[in-house]
């Protein structure tokens, strides 16, 4: 299959690179600014720049349209499709819906959404092979789709039709809202003076260990803390404390110490009723 671009950006820099890597055949790109284009061109292994989206479809079996997610559809409506083309989009939360323009001419449509941060190409290349990528198609450009994925070293996350509103949810979990953990652990320590550098370079390992102990042992065997020692009094002294700091600190701890409870539970390791104290304290103090 012949691939296209249209739209140059992080993601498509990245995503063209490891396909040219794996003698994938990266044909055209557009790009509404030029010198993006011309990067991905380079990435991509000297593929033509196009002066319109229609120059790079016309090109190609298999158009990525990777265009900020509100641009999708507008730059689908630009193209005349064939009917022998494939049109997909890289966006997690974008419906497949909105290539229905191409659908109606006859093009198949589907989704192909990487779980991976695209922030630089050269940093996200390496993390292709490894990482996951969601595919929502069917027939003949699902079996294409995995076997791109397969060439770049994508594990892939069959999605079905209606789950995107849930399945892109829950994404920010293992990766944004992590982030707001560690900036609630860094207003916490700057409560007692530590800078936010001082406090990321003592909690970054400390993150890295548990990612690395989930991968060997699994979510709940890789918990530590008060929670999975049963330690009651250990959790009253800490709701004590952070309810100086304000109802928002304390109810925030208690929302993630209630989820952390349940996996306390999975892990089958404390009896009831120690169990029972846990919750007790949480929901009480
Ligand atoms: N970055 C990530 O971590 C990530 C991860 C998974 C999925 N995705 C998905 O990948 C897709 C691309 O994201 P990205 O992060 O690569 O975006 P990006 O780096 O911000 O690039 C956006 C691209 O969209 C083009 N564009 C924006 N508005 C446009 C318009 N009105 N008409 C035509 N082109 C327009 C830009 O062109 P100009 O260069 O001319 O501005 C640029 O090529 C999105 O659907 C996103 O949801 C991104």
């Amino acid at each position: 299959m012949k691939i296209a671009f249209v739209g140059a950006g992080r993601l498509a820099q990245t995503l063209a690179a490891a396909f040219h890597r794996t003698e994938i055949e990266v044909v055209a790109v557009f790009n509404r600014s030029r010198p993006a284009a011309e990067s991905l061109a380079t990435m991509a292994g000297a593929c033509k720049v196009c002066e319109t989206p229609q120059q790079a479809a016309d090109m190609a079996d298999l158009v990525f349209i990777t265009v900020s997610d509100d641009a999708i559809g507008t730059v689908v409506r630009q193209v005349n499709w064939r009917q022998d083309q494939c049109v997909v989009h890289c966006s997690g939360a974008s419906e497949v819906s909105v290539l229905e323009p191409a659908a109606v001419q006859g093009a198949a449509v589907g989704g192909f959404h990487p779980l991976q941060i695209f922030s630089d190409p050269t940093i996200a290349l390496p993390r292709v092979a490894g990482s996951s990528v969601a595919i929502e198609a069917e027939g003949s450009l699902e079996l294409e789709l995995n076997r791109l994925a397969a060439a770049v070293g994508y594990r892939v996350i069959k999605l079905p039709p209606g789950a995107r509103g849930r399945y892109h949810a829950a994404t920010n979990y293992a990766a944004s809202f992590m982030l707001s953990l560690l900036r609630e652990a860094c207003d916490l320590w700057n409560s007692f003076g530590v800078s936010d550098q001082e406090a990321l370079a003592a909690l970054l390992p400390l993150t890295r260990g548990t990612l690395d102990a989930a991968t060997a042992k699994g979510l709940a065997g890789a918990m530590a803390g008060p929670i999975s020692r049963g330690d009651a009094s250990v959790v009253a002294l800490h709701l004590r404390e952070l309810a100086e700091l304000g109802e928002d600190t304390v109810d925030f701890y208690r929302s993630v110490s209630m989820r952390q409870l349940r996996l306390a539970r999975d892990k089958g390791h404390l009896d009831n009723a120690v169990l029972e104290r846990l919750d007790k304290t949480l929901r009480e103090s």
